[in-house]
């Protein structure tokens, strides 16, 4: 029997069948891989940016342009990061991928490797290259792309995910630094930057005083619109021998306000629901809405666990509709949300863990379903 696509997939990076809309980021990620052109790419959590880039990375048809993507969430140090850059960029630049060590050496001397078993969930084991302070030098490491790609003559893109997290190294600035002064002249290599965590990533690229400053072209990732998500969603059902209405299945992305995972949670939560050669109704969809509540309460939970009753207290003023004028006298009575200086502090902490985040002057909650939880349960 043949392998059954998936319906729908959240929670891992998509790609080809349960990958959707975005034309247009396409088209302009590709061409800045093609000219060299740096690129920073930022969205909340599970908006796609991964599979995005990922997309882009695979589907790219030119033979001038070799890509590299890692995923350095896992690096707490600045040599944990160039050991995680070394050995993505020399395993996947290699001309004969299993050999791809032997090749390795003509470039960098003095290698330790190690393979271990690492603590992320999503890769099982890690290869270490044993670059230390005392083995190599930054530059060195910083450098190694670009010696590729003029021995190769090819143009290498590195694609850094989870890119964020250099803003939480010790000494981050002058690390920041170092990365960018030597970037800033390969003539060869580009870089595509991308992570979430707005405060953290706008820190290292919107702030004037920071070595990223203007390093190159700055993409917001926007929300998949919903008739992209309809056709998508219509076009599933309908290969899983069930329908769904043109207005139902528009109600799926817009009650999880066009959140990537969500959506496809949703979608898939309803399918299961909906039985073969039956149609998908409003009274199932509001019964997923309820289990996607439902399976999601856990996390929730945990997120909420560790807040001050002041900062619940602004969460509940946001959930119940207040986005500003949080220092007028009735709405921190109303609250008990204490002084104006310790708004700025509450506000500052749930920027922080995610929780909200602040668009012009508007405080929002970052994420909608924990919105919907939220509210059924302090209403
Ligand atoms: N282009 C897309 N088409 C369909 N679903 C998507 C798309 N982008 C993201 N998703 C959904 O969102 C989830 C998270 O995507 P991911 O790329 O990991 O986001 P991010 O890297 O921004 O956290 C995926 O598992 C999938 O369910
Ligand atoms: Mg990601």
């Amino acid at each position: 029997m043949a392998i059954v696509n998936k319906s729908f997939v959240f929670g891992v990076a998509v790609s080809d069948y349960n990958f959707t809309g975005r034309k247009e980021e396409i088209r302009q990620l590709e061409t800045n891989f093609k000219y060299g052109i740096n690129t920073i790419l930022i969205s909340p959590r599970r908006w796609g940016k991964t599979s995005l880039v990922k997309y882009v990375c695979n589907h790219l048809n030119d033979d001038n342009v070799i890509t590299v993507v890692l995923d350095i969430f896992g690096c707490k140090t600045e040599y944990e990061f160039y050991n995680a850059l070394a050995s993505a960029v020399l395993q996947q630049t290699a001309t004969k991928p299993q050999y791809w060590f032997e090749e390795a050496k003509d470039f960098l001397s003095r290698l330790v490797p190690s393979i271990s078993i690492s603590p992320e969930p999503n890769s099982s084991f890690s290869i270490s290259l044993g670059i230390t302070p005392k083995t190599h030098s930054p530059e060195e490491i910083l450098n190694l792309v670009e010696t590729i790609a003029q021995k190769r003559q090819r143009r290498i893109v590195v694609c850094i995910d989870e890119f964020q997290q250099i803003g939480e190294f010790q000494d981050s600035r002058s690390i920041q630094a170092r990365l960018r002064s030597v970037w800033q002249h390969q003539e060869l290599t580009s870089y595509c930057l991308f992570g979430s965590k707005r405060h953290l990533m706008s820190s290292i690229f919107l702030d004037k005083s920071m070595p990223f400053y203007q390093f190159g072209m700055l993409m917001w990732l926007n929300k998949i619109p919903t008739a992209d998500w309809s056709s998508y969603i219509i076009e599933h059902f309908n290969n899983g021998n069930r329908s769904i209405p043109l207005d139902i299945a528009d109600s799926i992305s817009t009650s999880v306000e066009g959140y990537s995972s969500y959506v496809q949670q949703l979608a898939w939560i309803l399918y299961t629901h909906t039985r073969e050669g039956e149609s998908a109704t409003k009274e199932l969809l509001d019964l997923s809405l309820e289990e996607l509540i439902q399976t999601n309460e856990i996390l929730f939970m945990q997120q909420i666990e560790p807040l001050s009753a002041y900062q619940m207290n602004l969460l509940k003023a946001i959930s119940a509709g207040h986005h500003n004028g949080f220092s007028e006298k009735k709405l921190r009575s109303e609250y008990d949300l204490g002084s104006p200086a310790n708004i700025v502090r509450i506000r500052k902490a749930l920027i922080e863990r995610d929780l909200i985040y602040q668009e012009q002057s508007c405080l929002m909650i970052t994420d909608p379903v924990f919105k919907l939880w939220f509210r059924k349960k302090w209403r």
